[in-house]
């Protein structure tokens, strides 16, 4: 997967920050965090347990507020406003679907399609071919009719992600996609997040602690540790150890242990592969 952006697509810019500032309980979590995002870039949100990246994803969705700053998705403040299924996330626990739920894979990718407005309103033969299309690829169309309590990790994760596009969003937002998922899904999803950047011309952002998905998929990797410590080329994204540092992140064990700064581990709990 050779990054490139759709270059035809770059001028108009989908989300805009400036010296945002959110706090959660009190505490501030995010701090004069500035950056935009154009139509088609694929950006990668790297950074230590706790540094804020689900903060601004849901800041971005408009689910939490920020204290002060600006933010604009599509030009406008998200907070209180209704995207309408532009911008579609797929949650960091997303995959973790209820066991006891009966539901098939087609059901599950339906639900992509219903908006608020569009609750009570008949199944249109466009949001049927929105569903096929999300299946399609996904590669999930030979398992619509399978219980998703039956589906394998990677499985589930593709089901949740044509979920997202069904609902036909021009912004997808991946929060760990690749968690709990095996080696061969894992390109599978990577593979299906290139096709909706440079097929389906996309704009992705993806949370991922998988630094080598990160620097293999993404245009631009920004880092994330409640200020944003980096923002620029995934090749020139600086050692990972000595981002920490700039935070005051001491290593604990002696230098000849230098593994053991424990800044990231994927939310399984299991210390990524490259931050180590
Ligand atoms: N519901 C909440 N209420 C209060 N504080 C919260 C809540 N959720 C998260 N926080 C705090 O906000 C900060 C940022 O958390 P956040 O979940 O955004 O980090 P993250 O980068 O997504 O971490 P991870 O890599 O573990 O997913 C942390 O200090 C966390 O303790
Ligand atoms: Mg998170």
């Amino acid at each position: 997967m050779v990054p490139k952006t759709n270059e035809s697509d770059t001028d108009s810019e989908v989300m805009a920050i400036n010296g945002l500032n959110v706090h959660r309980s009190g505490k501030l979590v995010l701090e004069d965090v500035s950056f935009s995002i154009k139509s088609g870039e694929f950006v990668g949100i790297v950074g230590p347990n706790g540094g804020g990246k689900t903060t601004l994803l849901l800041t971005i969705l408009g689910i939490l507020q920020a204290t002060s700053g600006k933010i604009e998705v599509f030009g406008r403040n998200p907070y209180p406003t209704d995207f309408k299924g532009r911008v579609g996330w797929v949650s960091q626990t997303a995959a973790n679907i209820p066991t006891k739920m009966r539901m098939t894979v087609k059901e599950l990718i339906t639900m992509g399609t219903v908006s608020r407005i569009e609750i009570f309103r008949r199944d249109s033969l466009e949001k049927r071919k929105k569903v096929l299309e999300a299946m399609e690829l996904t590669g999930m169309s030979e398992l619509a009719d399978k219980d998703i309590s039956r589906l394998s990790g990677g499985q589930r994760q593709r089901a949740v992600i044509g979920r997202a596009l069904a609902s036909d969003a021009e912004v997808l937002i991946f929060d760990e996609p690749l968690v709990n998922v095996d080696r061969y899904a894992r390109s599978g999803i990577l593979k299906l997040l290139d096709t909706l950047c440079h097929e389906q011309n996309k704009t992705l952002i993806l949370v991922s602690h998988d630094m080598t998905a990160i620097r293999q998929s993404v245009h631009r990797v920004i880092y994330l540790d409640e200020q944003i410590l980096f923002d620029g080329l995934p090749d020139e994204l600086p050692d990972i150890i000595q981002l920490a540092e700039q935070r005051g992140i001491e290593n604990v064990h002696s230098p000849s242990t230098p593994t053991s700064v424990a800044i990231s581990t994927t939310t399984s709990g299991q210390q990524s592969e490259e931050l180590e």
